[in-house]
Order: C-alpha cells, then sequence, then structure tokens
C-alpha cells in the first residue's frame, strides 16, 4: 500500500485524508447535530440563561452556549411566524382594518372555539412539540376555569368581523413566596399567527393591564420561555426579566406598574 505524501493542513482519518479545517468544522457540527436531535425528540425544553456571566471559563462559556442556543430555538421557533409585512398585506387583501376587530370579555359560551383556538394558537407556537395538547383536554381546563365564579380570573378575547376569535389573553390573581412583589399574572396570550404584529397584542395587554388595576392588583408576572420569538414584545412593552437566585433566566417577565403599562397600551 503507498502512503499519501505529508502535505500541511490535511490530516489522515479512517476514510483517507482529509483537510484538517474540515476536520475540525465536524466538531462543532457533532454538537449542533446532538442538540438538532434532542430538539427533534423532546421539542424545546426551556435552558436557562445567566444574568452575569461568572468569572470562570466554565461559566461565560455556558452562559455563551445558551446564549447561542436560545437564538437557535428562537430563530426555528419563529420560522411558522409570518412577518408584519405579510400579515398587514393580508389584512389588506381581506379588506379588514385594526377597527373590524372587537374585544370582549369571555363568557362560557366561547368555550368550545376558545378550547379549539387554544389548541390551534399553543401548537402554531410551540410547533415543534410532538404531541400537543388536544382538543379535549383544552375543552376540560376551560370547563373548570369557568366553573370558578369568584372574580380571581378574567379572559379577553379578539373577534374579527365575522365573530370568529382569533385571539385571547387569560389573567388571575398571583400570590407566591418566590416573587412577592407581583399581584397578578398574564397566564395565557395567543393570536392566531394570521393576525399577529398588527398590534393586537398590544391592544389587549392594554385591558388586562386595566383590568388588573380595576381589581386593585398593580403589578404582574408572565413566565414563558427563554427562546420564544414572543419575548420581544414582552420587551418591547418594556417588561423586565426575571431571574432566579443563581440569576439564571428561565423565561419569566414582570411589570412593576401596571398604570405606566397601561399608558403604553392605550385601548381607545
Ligand atoms: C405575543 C403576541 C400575543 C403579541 O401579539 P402581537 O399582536 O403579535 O404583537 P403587537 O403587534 O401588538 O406587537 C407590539 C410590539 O411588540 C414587538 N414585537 C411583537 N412581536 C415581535 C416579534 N416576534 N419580534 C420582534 N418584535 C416583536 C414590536 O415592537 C411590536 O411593535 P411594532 O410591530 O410596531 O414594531 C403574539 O405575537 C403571539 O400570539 N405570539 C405567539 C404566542 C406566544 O408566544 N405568546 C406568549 C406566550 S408567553
Amino acid at each position: 500500500m503507498t502512503s499519501l505524501p505529508s502535505s500541511p493542513g490535511f490530516i489522515s482519518i479512517g476514510i483517507g485524508r482529509v483537510p484538517l479545517f474540515y476536520y475540525l468544522l465536524h466538531i462543532p457540527l457533532i454538537h449542533l447535530s446532538g442538540l438538532l436531535v434532542n430538539f427533534i425528540k423532546n421539542g424545546f425544553v426551556a435552558g436557562p440563561i445567566r444574568r452575569k456571566a461568572g468569572s470562570g471559563i466554565y461559566n461565560q462559556l455556558y452562559d455563551l452556549f445558551m446564549k447561542f442556543s436560545h437564538s437557535i430555538g428562537r430563530f426555528i421557533m419563529g420560522l411558522k411566524r409570518p412577518s408584519k409585512t405579510t400579515n398587514l398585506r393580508r389584512l389588506r387583501e381581506w379588506g379588514e382594518t385594526l377597527e373590524s376587530f372587537t374585544i370582549r370579555e369571555a363568557t362560557a359560551n366561547d368555550l368550545p372555539a376558545l378550547a379549539a383556538l387554544h389548541v390551534q394558537t399553543w401548537s402554531d407556537t410551540y410547533w415543534t412539540v410532538k404531541n400537543p395538547p388536544t382538543y379535549e383536554i383544552r375543552e376540560h381546563q376551560w370547563r373548570e376555569q369557568f366553573a370558578v365564579k369568584d372574580g380571581s380570573w378574567f379572559c379577553f378575547v379578539v373577534q374579527n368581523r365575522e365573530g370568529r376569535l382569533i385571539g385571547f389573553a387569560k389573567g388571575a390573581r398571583y400570590s407566591h413566596a418566590d416573587l412577592p412583589d407581583f399581584g397578578g399574572e398574564l397566564n395565557q396570550l395567543y393570536m392566531l399567527l394570521e393576525y399577529q404584529r398588527l398590534g393586537l397584542g398590544r391592544l389587549m395587554v392594554g385591558h388586562v393591564a386595566r383590568r388588573f388595576l380595576s381589581m386593585g392588583i398593580t403589578s404582574m408576572v408572565l413566565f414563558g420561555i427563554p427562546q420564544n420569538p414572543s419575548n420581544r414584545f414582552h420587551e418591547a412593552l418594556r417588561g423586565e426579566r426575571l431571574y432566579d437566585k443563581k440569576g439564571d433566566f428561565h423565561g419569566g417577565y414582570g411589570w412593576r406598574d401596571l398604570q405606566k403599562l397601561a399608558d403604553i397600551c392605550p385601548v381607545d
């Protein structure tokens, strides 16, 4: 067997000689494919991200890795979402304007439509999750929710001019020792893909903030995942990132002054 002449920049591996550059490239590719396999198998799992990278090299690498993986997650999660320009164009084509939409409180009569909307919007948002909650599960959850009549929660829906529900926001009293500064929780906020980026989310939050204020609640939290592209929405509405005791971010946001939030989310 004749041996290949040695040349700088090449390396011998089982299949022959390959440029050293390609050989080194496969290391991050293996890690990336590992991430991808995990992602395909399990969907998104919220990973932490640090507020301050620690002084050690391990902490800095960890921080860098998490930021990188969240960026990939945001990118992938955002793949199904139409752009603002596309949705504005569609709105014009359908002859709709922002004035064609109505925001009102949900009633028990909305239950079937609300459950169906919840199934659709959740699976569009977390589209990589293999077995998203079914209609039966959502219907059961909403039925249980509507049975609670103590005034501790509320839900707003947006409907288009045909009366079809296209988005909803649910708020509830919040009381937790870990976050004692917050009295309300915005625990669901979803719009159908084709109605996102039109300003309806801001309008919904305007209603939610005012509703909490009318209940004597002046602050609220929201728990999401760090990979969600909608975190840009929470940040546009000046939500404060919430960190755990170790300084890790898990996708939670807080608003300490709902009057200020109401001011930047007009409803008229
Ligand atoms: C989050 C959500 C309800 C926001 O509603 P929306 O109607 O799309 O948002 P708005 O059009 O009112 O956005 C207000 C501002 O937020 C920012 N924003 C909203 N979505 C954004 C995105 N994906 N990327 C960047 N900025 C965004 C923009 O600054 C926007 O103002 P602009 O369009 O004038 O620049 C909607 O996008 C949604 O249903 N997302 C999927 C479900 C979800 O992830 N919910 C949160 C679970 S925690």
